[in-house]
């Protein structure tokens, strides 16, 4: 079986890619982990694993049993590879710096452990999200376009793995056996779509250039636009980013006047990185509004962004209106 024939294994296409020591040990543990949070949503009603868990993240955000399961998850997974020197979370207030094996250790992991927690008790599918860096503890802020690879899961219907190391895009589906295996060696977004997504309660917070390509969707073929929109939110990025990987859409998490003190709502280097990352590399784009999210240098770990993302066209009109909107 060639390495891009849909049912490979996962460990064997990773063993058919050109990849730098330790990267392909790394992408297995996250799958692995992965594999475990899978399963312990499977389950969470029968098990306790559902509504609150007491505690705030740095974000001060209300905790769930299931986030931090799933940290200590990718936890326990990491520490299994030598070559990795940190993982940054979204559920930890410092990064987390593993035990120094060797001098070898020369990859940072970055994740959502999971993305769209506010999901979990509806039973509406919800993932974790990803980025590999290379570098040691002390290299933890680095621009999105030095990440090494970056990918997310779904746990819906089925639980699938994209995975991108920056040229093309590959889609794994767990199987029922636990073995993640490919779907689709080489996902691409349309470069067009009448879909797009955004939370419209925060209408009256937006921006002139949201406001005014929201109301141009709006206004369908009699509009400035000349077709007829759909809308669609998850809640879950992941759920709402996958949907545009597989059928074209643009997302849409502006910054608004109550957001804007804070630099946006999603997370710069473990959401809003690896997704701009996964839609380049499908030819999809991915901006702040004025800029290209993957040119960001960070400041901090748990920075956070704007985020417009999706079909390459779209995301050019947006742009444009962010340019006339000075
Ligand atoms: P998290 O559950 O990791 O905190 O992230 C939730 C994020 C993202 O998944 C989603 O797009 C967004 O929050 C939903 O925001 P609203 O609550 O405004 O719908
Ligand atoms: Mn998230
Ligand atoms: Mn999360």
């Amino acid at each position: 079986m060639t390495s891009t024939a849909p049912g490979t294994t996962l460990a064997d296409w990773l063993a058919a890619q050109d990849l730098r020591p330790g990267l392909a040990d790394t992408v297995t543990a996250i799958a692995a982990a992965c594999a475990e949070i899978s399963a312990a949503l499977r389950t969470a009603p029968l098990t306790g694993l559902t509504g609150v868990a007491g505690s705030t993240n740095v974000q001060g955000e209300a905790q769930k049993p299931l986030d931090i399961l799933s940290n200590d998850l990718f936890i326990k997974h990491l520490a299994k590879v030598p070559r990795i020197s940190s993982l940054i979370s979204e559920e930890l207030n410092q990064a987390h710096h593993f035990p120094i094996q060797d001098d070898t250790a020369d990859l940072i992991v970055a994740c959502d452990p999971l993305d769209g927690s506010s999901n979990i008790d509806v039973n509406v599918t919800v993932g974790s999200v990803f980025s590999i860096l290379a570098g040691g503890r002390d290299a933890l802020l680095q621009p999105g376009t030095a990440q090494l690879a970056a990918g997310y899961t779904t746990y819906g219907g089925s639980t699938n793995l994209v995975l991108t190391f920056g040229k093309s895009v590959a889609l794994f589906t767990l199987d029922t056996d636990d073995v993640f295996r490919l779907a689709d060696p080489a996902i691409t977004v349309p470069v067009e779509t009448a879909e797009y997504a955004i939370n419209s309660a925060r209408q009256p917070y937006w921006d002139a250039a949201t406001t005014r390509y929201v109301e141009g969707c709006l206004a369908g073929e009699a509009g400035p636009f000349g077709k007829r929109y759909n809308m669609r939110w998850v809640g879950s990025m992941v759920a709402d980013v996958h949907r545009i990987l597989m059928r074209g859409g643009v997302f849409l998490y502006p910054l608004d006047s109550e957001t804007a003190a804070k630099g946006g709502r999603l997370r710069l280097v473990y959401e809003a990185f690896p997704m701009a990352m996964i839609v380049e590399a499908a030819g999809g784009a991915a901006i702040t509004g004025p800029q290209r999210i993957l040119d960001i240098a960070p400041r901090e770990i748990h920075q956070r962004v704007a985020v417009i993302l999706g079909s390459k066209a779209e995301v050019e009109r947006i742009a444009k209106l962010y340019a006339e909107a000075g």
